[in-house]
């Protein structure tokens, strides 16, 4: 593959610098203020707060790779159960003042087997509990944001004992399946519900599932599968698009759009591990090219980048490709840290011939209890510097902080949401912001130790607990704005009560 080195040095140079400054924007503002119709919410996702999600590949995961998850934890051990508890849960939004929520609905819930799936003969329960679920945000005046594929799939389309043949996204049938499915929910639910979410961070799922080996199929730097993942999953979201649009024709909100779609999109912000380095600085720019803008760049402008090496020259590459090209309604964006890229130290990943770091960086920044950075300012660079020039609504459809002593968190909240106010009045049309998480859930690989939940869940009774953050939430919610003033009177960060 052509490596970035076919983009001119200055301007990786100048790409790279982007992320690490002011971005040139407007001066600090005392205080910011949201938009009267700005949705304020949380996001939460099936298997990490459903239980019987047995017709998952996760399941099986869990199951069968116990050592691959911390502790061995199981989400049916000790999870909230979230279909068992709509109503407190509800409670809690209505009670902090939340508009929205953004939940997922489990494929393999509604189609449990194959035979299922193509006699469209959904699970009578699991289609009726989330259709109560969604009736009851509903007359709670709380919009819901539905995701279609959040990390799990079917385990009829994804064996984990068979990591070395094709897997889920890689097996050709599942993006036509995948799309039949998006129809059958936008007809069956497009009643109540207008935003969409096709496939939570499509990025992430091809790196821990083919590059860190954490999700299944579990395999580790296996960056040519990892690639084709990738293509394969932006061409599923553009084709999902399609048939909601097709299915979903009721105007729920009233806003005189039936459907919003877009995917949940990790973003992150990139510096260099030796800025003084040029093959630092080239690495850091081609990586950012590859997780903020590929994915975006071919859904929303067609312009496909077939081989990923960043530029439109390869025999397979397309610009303004119609089959591609204005797939997304708003942007829907996850972002929680910063990012150093190194060319040498680490572990290389093939073919992107670049090391990533997320955790326990050497930046001085206070950090989670998983180890992020806490960057708010990355959180407004991002936005205006990848996100903007694409000109579309955008809406934070994830943004939060594992922390179990909550110690960080309603500083957490009340920095990313000034930084945020700070990117509306710079000119992003931001729409929405919904925490991750409303209550504490199955962390993926990382169990239950991460606690991200504005709402502390009991184990043993799944009786769930609003945190003091959750009053934080609360209170910005309620003036639609925040205060540098109101920023300084919160406690300081602490670090170092990592996960074990
Ligand atoms: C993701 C997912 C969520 C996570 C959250 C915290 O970003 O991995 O969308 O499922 O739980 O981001 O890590």
């Amino acid at each position: 593959m052509p490596s970035s080195r076919t983009i001119p040095l200055a301007l990786l140079i100048a790409m790279a610098a982007c992320s690490s400054d002011g971005g040139g924007a407007s001066p600090a503002p005392s205080g910011v203020t949201f938009p009267p119709s700005f949705m304020w919410g949380t996001a939460t996702a099936a298997f990490q707060i459903e239980k019987g999600d047995v017709h998952t590949d996760w399941s099986k995961w869990t199951e069968l790779t116990p050592s691959k998850i911390k502790n061995g934890d199981k989400p049916d051990d000790g999870g909230p159960d979230a279909l068992n508890h709509v109503d407190e849960d509800i409670g809690l939004m209505t009670q902090t003042g939340q508009n929205a929520y953004r939940l997922s609905i489990e494929w393999g819930r509604i189609y449990p087997t194959r035979a299922a799936m193509d006699a469209d003969t959904p699970d009578a329960d699991a289609l009726a509990a989330y259709d109560s679920e969604i009736q009851k945000l509903r007359n709670a005046h709380i919009t819901p944001m539905v995701t279609l594929q959040h990390f799990a799939l079917p385990d009829w389309l994804s064996d984990v004992t068979q990591p070395q043949q094709p897997q889920g996204w890689e097996r050709p049938e599942t993006k036509d399946l995948f799309t039949q499915y998006c129809g059958r929910m936008a007809k069956h639910f497009g009643a109540q519900v207008d935003w969409w979410v096709t496939i939570n961070e499509p990025l992430v799922t091809v790196v821990t599932g083919f590059i860190q080996g954490g999700s299944p199929p579990g395999l580790a730097l296996e960056a040519t599968r990892a690639f084709d993942v990738a293509r394969t999953l932006a061409r599923a979201h553009a084709s999902c698009f399609d048939a909601i649009h097709a299915a979903d024709t009721t105007d729920a909100d009233g806003d005189g759009k039936a459907a919003w779609v877009s995917v949940a999109k990790h973003e992150r912000t990139f510096h260099p591990d030796d800025p003084t380095l040029d093959d630092d600085v080239q690495a850091t720019a081609h990586v950012r090219y590859l997780w903020n803008l590929w994915f975006l760049n071919a859904v929303i402008r067609g312009d496909w980048d077939d081989d990923i090496d960043g530029n439109y020259t390869g025999p397979k590459d397309v610009k303004g490709d119609p089959t591609l090209a204005n797939r997304m309604d708003y942007i829907g964006v996850n972002y929680y840290s910063d990012t150093i890229i190194s060319a040498h130290r680490g572990v290389v990943i093939p073919v992107v011939n670049a090391s990533v770091m997320q955790d326990h960086l050497d930046t001085g920044r206070p950090k989670t209890d998983v180890a992020w950075d806490i960057y708010p300012e990355g959180l407004r660079l991002m936005l205006e510097e990848d996100v903007k020039p694409y000109g579309l609504p955008v809406v934070i459809t994830e943004n939060g902080i594992a922390d179990r002593s909550d110690t960080n968190r309603p500083r957490f909240l009340a920095e990313h949401l000034y930084q945020l106010g700070w990117a509306i009045e710079d000119g992003v049309d931001v729409r929405g912001y919904f925490h991750w998480s409303l209550m504490d859930n199955f962390e993926w690989q990382n169990g239950f130790c991460p606690k991200f939940g504005l709402a502390a869940v009991d184990k043993a009774t799944g009786a769930r607990t609003l945190r003091p953050s959750g009053n934080e939430y609360k209170s910005i919610i309620a003036a639609k704005g925040i205060t540098t003033k109101d920023i300084a009177a919160l406690g300081a960060y602490v670090t170092g009560d990592f996960c074990p």
